[in-house]
């Protein structure tokens, strides 16, 4: 088709690229983060330029720490009436940039319909198609304050920072994905543009069964009420947590004193109310009326904090 011509065309020009930087890049190992961080930029990059879309394909997307992983879970129950058949969440629904991109997978090599995929990817670098694409917000400040927890415990180099210094660099985008602001605000301009269902942490917390409902008949899928109760059992914190070796990251665990923090952590809505400073939320508060404004009134509350959880604000 003509127009998919120029895509071809790109994509077979960036691929030398690509196998030049992966076989300088490995023997150059640590100091050659720049060429890596460029190899893995552009096997995105091709990824995506060679992706054949499908309507079997689904896009479980976030910014890090808005509830992937309870995302997946719930995909993962509601495409099993309720099954817990796997060793870890990510062979069910693998990292597109983490896990197929390095690996060459295709995602229609995937086994299951539909094909589930996550990913952390801006609206711009993820690949485009025919499937659906959960779209998973999450207030910035629980956001961060998870972020922070997350890099203490797994990002090298990153682990030593307070709360304070890691705030500050989220704000200005410094951080392992880049600005919350651009990807949030990116993604949800142009939500229209492909099938996407945006469902936020804060009403999965405050009504569970709502949220699972959303997200099947989003998918196309009906859900044996006699499965319902099991679904929602294993999809909640508690049973998360007590089978967090399923979920976590432990493989990748860099650990630090003082980071012995749990993967499956707090899960509040509002828990950054124990921890962050005034100046800090306020500072906070300003960007998010500066660079959120056309996402919403209902939106810019849940994502500025002020959407309160279930059991109440946290103090
Ligand atoms: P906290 O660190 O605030 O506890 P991601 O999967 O995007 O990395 O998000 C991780 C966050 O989701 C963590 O937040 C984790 O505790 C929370 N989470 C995971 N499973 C959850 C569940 N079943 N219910 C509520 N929160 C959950």
């Amino acid at each position: 088709m003509p127009q998919t011509l120029p895509r071809t065309v790109l994509a077979s020009l960036v691929l030398p690229v690509i196998r030049l930087l992966q076989f300088v890049h490995v023997p150059l190992s640590r100091s050659a983060s720049t060429l890596r961080r460029t190899w893995r930029h552009l096997s995105v990059f091709h990824y995506k330029l060679v992706y054949e879309g499908s309507p079997d394909d689904l896009f479980v997307v976030t910014y890090p720490k808005s509830g992937t992983t309870w995302l997946q879970m719930i995909v993962y129950q509601i495409t099993t009436d309720g099954a817990m058949d796997f060793a870890h969440i990510d062979e069910v629904s693998p990292h597109l940039e983490e896990t197929l991109v390095p690996s060459g997978r295709k995602i229609s090599d995937l086994q299951g319909t539909p094909r589930v995929v996550k990913s952390h990817l801006s609206y711009r670098g993820i690949p485009k198609g025919a499937g659906r694409y959960i779209y998973g917000i999450r207030n910035g400040l629980d956001v961060a304050v998870s972020y922070h927890h997350h890099h203490r415990k797994y990002i090298p180099g990153r682990n030593r920072q307070p709360l304070d210094a890691f705030f500050y660099q989220f704000l200005a985008g410094d951080v392992v994905y880049g600005s919350w602001f651009e990807h949030v605000s990116d993604w949800l301009r142009n939500a229209d543009r492909l099938n996407v269902l945006v469902v936020s942490y804060e009403e999965l917390s405050a009504d569970l069964e709502a949220g699972v409902r959303r997200i099947a008949d989003f998918c196309g899928i009906t859900i044996d009420p006699a499965a319902m109760p099991r679904i929602l059992e294993r999809c909640s914190f508690a049973f998360m947590r007590e089978h967090e070796a399923k979920f976590s990251l432990e493989g990748r665990a860099v650990g630090s004193p003082g980071a012995a923090t749990r993967f499956i952590r707090q899960g509040k809505v509002g828990g950054w109310k124990q921890v962050l400073d005034a100046p800090i939320v306020s500072e906070f508060l300003e960007a998010c009326h500066r660079r959120l404004r056309d996402v919403g009134d209902d939106t810019f509350r849940t994502l500025s904090g002020q959407v309160a959880g279930p059991r109440g604000p946290a103090r």
